[in-house]
């Protein structure tokens, strides 16, 4: 093959990909249009951007990396029960975009990889997973954290704060999905561990920092619940 036809290859797998990867963002689009439950469109594209961060960091497979961060949410065991484990809409739209069946599991295992439940959760092995799931927990905390967190919270039927309900320290995953605690125990339950469970030196400096900036809102949060600060 002559240098030439080489490029014109290499262009055309690319705008190929590109292709792909604009559709799933249209798809995904459609899917989560009307959810108010921290789990919107803008979760699933702000998790992309930041999987394919860390992904040129790893030097991760990009294509894959970022097919996985998009759809990793399609089939949520809370949003979409029923495809959950055959992950059923991944699937059929992978299929529908003519994806090979190798990528189709590879991505399912990435997907099925990503979710925190708890302790008993997965340590991914492929760096592919590791990149996809620092930043799905990445977007967990820091600012957008901490609105994701009350809006779950509200749509949830949770209290903002109550002092006489502690945080459950240690929690499993039966414990995590049955919990109906307050948002701020929440911190202390869930978004406080994520920096330790970071897979990647990338996403550790990032939850290093927006952990740091959550801190400081719980710091203001309880002064002004106490009216030390009036
Ligand atoms: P993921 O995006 O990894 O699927 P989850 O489904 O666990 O994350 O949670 C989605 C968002 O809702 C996250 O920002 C998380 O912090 C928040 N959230 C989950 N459970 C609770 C809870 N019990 N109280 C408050 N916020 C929660
Ligand atoms: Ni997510």
């Amino acid at each position: 093959m002559d240098k030439h036809a080489r490029y014109i290859g290499i262009w055309k797998e690319e705008s190929k990909m590109e292709n792909i990867i604009n559709e799933t963002i249209k798809y995904i689009k459609g899917i989560f249009e009307h959810d108010y439950s921290g789990h919107d469109f803008f979760h699933s594209l702000r998790v992309y951007k930041t999987a394919v961060e860390i992904a040129k960091y790893e030097n991760a497979n990009i294509y894959l990396v970022s097919l996985a961060a998009l759809l990793h949410d399609v089939d949520d065991i809370k949003l979409s029960p029923k495809t959950h484990n055959k992950k059923d809409n991944a699937v059929a739209f992978m299929k529908k975009m003519n994806i090979s069946q190798k990528d189709i599991s590879t991505i399912c295992e990435i997907i099925d990889s990503v979710s925190f439940k708890g302790f008993d959760t997965i340590k991914p092995s492929s760096i592919e997973a590791k990149c996809v799931q620092d930043a799905d927990r990445l977007d967990a905390l820091g600012a957008i954290g901490i609105a994701r967190a009350f809006a779950y919270g509200g749509n949830h039927n949770r209290p903002i704060y109550d002092p006489d309900i502690k945080p459950i320290e240690e929690i499993g995953k039966e414990e995590y999905q049955n919990n109906t605690s307050t948002t701020i125990n929440h911190f202390y339950e869930k978004l406080f561990k994520l920096k330790e469970l970071m897979n990647t030196e990338y996403g550790t400096k990032i939850a290093v920092q927006r952990e740091d900036f959550m801190r400081m809102f719980i710091k203001e949060f309880m002064l002004e619940w106490n009216g030390d600060n009036n």
